[in-house]
């Protein structure tokens, strides 16, 4: 094992090639498939964004259109998977819920989860995207209580999202055209990001050729974590912290700096960003959009830009290079939408999702993968003999 190298959470290890998706660090650049984030929020849909990252290529009109139709057509979960939120505890957080749900499905396709055979990975491919937002919203309705909205295909996938999550049962859902553009670009800003920690997670259980789903489910829980996508609704929390005590903005800067435990600037920092992160400049003008539009949470607001201000002026932030990242301000606009707290790491889930599964497909068909399996270096106890229990 002498060859062995050393590289703690993987900063400096490429762990495989990939065709996905772009980053330029230093230069604050993010590309799908060679386009601009900036250019596919501005002119792109979700389900566009997705056809592009996991087909490599933009559709045609009519190559959209069928896929379009085959999303709307597998919308609906199985009762048996829906009757699964019923059984979780009435204070569930949601994205366990939604990990399981995702990973349940294996037991409902269970003939059509070969790794090798791609008519079956595209049917697992369209049955994820179009169920997960009806999957998301059983956990939302389930958090606040609330009965089922069914998913009505006359709606395309972001519309019918915000149906199941905010609509009435057996009432049409109208659709605020500037709530669905909100949300259609935050989902394609979260679709893909190369190798981050829920994405080589996907890649590294899909490499012992676990099923889709099962690989995916164990994406979804990577990004459970704050340091993850788990930072937008810690976010929040920290906002309501900081609004609810007497010690205002600078005091708890004091205290990100000091280093307490399990304090940090959330939504601040990242591994490949060193200037900005280009998803956070345009989420900025969104969040200011969507608050002016839907009003409350301009204190929230106010006291974000407050942090972020405090922040880039002051040399603990400038020489560690941390900027607001993607989470820093999504939280306020989740919160502006109606969306409680723990429901946004499963916001960032359903716009994730395209990216795990074109990176997972990518995977499965590299003839450069093997089995996922880093080496270590040992730091334990050399050989020693076993010791009696009566001379311990
Ligand atoms: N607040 C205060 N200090 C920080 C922060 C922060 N948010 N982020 C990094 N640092 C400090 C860190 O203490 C370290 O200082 P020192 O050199 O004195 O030890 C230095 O900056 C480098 O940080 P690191 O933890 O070694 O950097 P990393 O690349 O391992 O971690 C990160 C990246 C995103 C996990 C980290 O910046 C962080 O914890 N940020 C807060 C959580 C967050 O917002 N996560 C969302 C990431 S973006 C999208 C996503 O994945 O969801």
């Amino acid at each position: 094992t002498g060859r062995v190298t050393y590289d703690p959470g993987f900063a400096n290890t490429a762990s495989t090639t990939s065709a996905v998706t772009f980053i330029d660090g230093d230069e604050g650049v993010l590309r799908y498939r060679g386009y601009s984030i900036e250019e596919l929020t501005e002119k792109s849909t979700f389900v566009e964004v997705s056809y592009l990252l996991i087909y490599g290529e933009l559709p045609t009109q009519e190559q959209l259109d069928a896929f379009d139709q085959r999303l709307r057509r597998h919308t609906i979960v199985h009762e048996d998977l829906r009757r699964f939120f019923q059984a979780f505890p009435y204070d569930a957080h949601p994205m366990p819920m939604v990990a399981s749900a995702i990973n349940a499905m294996s037991t409902f396709y269970q003939d059509n989860l070969s790794v090798f055979d791609d008519d079956q990975i595209d049917l697992s491919t369209v049955r994820m995207l179009a169920k997960m937002p009806t999957i998301a919203a059983l956990a939302h309705r389930k958090v606040v209580g609330l009965p089922v909205v069914h998913p009505d295909n006359s709606l395309n996938l972001v519309e019918n999202f915000l149906r199941v999550n905010f609509g009435f049962p057996s009432e049409p859902y109208e659709v605020d055209p500037l709530v669905a553009k909100a949300m259609d670009q935050l989902f394609i800003l979260h679709a893909d990001h190369e190798q981050n920690c829920s994405t080589s997670t996907v890649r590294l259980v899909g490499s012992s050729q676990a099923n889709i789903f099962q690989s995916i489910s164990a994406g979804i829980n990577a990004l459970a974590g704050p340091l993850h996508g788990g930072a937008n609704s810690a976010v929040l929390d920290m906002l309501e912290e900081i609004a609810a005590s007497d010690d205002g903005p600078q005091k708890f800067m004091d205290r990100v700096k000091n280093k307490e435990e399990g304090v940090r600037l959330m939504g601040f920092g990242h591994r490949v960003y060193k200037n900005y992160d280009p998803r956070a400049a345009i989420i900025k003008q969104t969040a200011h959009d969507i608050i002016d539009k839907l009003g409350g949470n301009d204190e929230m607001l106010d006291l974000a830009m407050s942090l972020e201000e405090i922040a880039l002026a002051d040399d603990y932030f400038v020489e560690r290079r941390l900027y607001p990242n993607v989470d820093f301000y999504t939280g306020l606009i989740y919160k502006a939408m109606g969306f409680p707290t723990n429901m946004f790491t499963v916001l960032f889930a359903v716009g994730r999702l395209p990216g795990w599964i074109a990176q997972w497909r990518e995977m499965i068909k590299d003839p450069e993968t093997r089995i996922g399996r880093p080496r270590q270096i040992y730091t334990g106890e050399s050989a020693r003999s076993y010791t009696p229990m009566n001379e311990r």
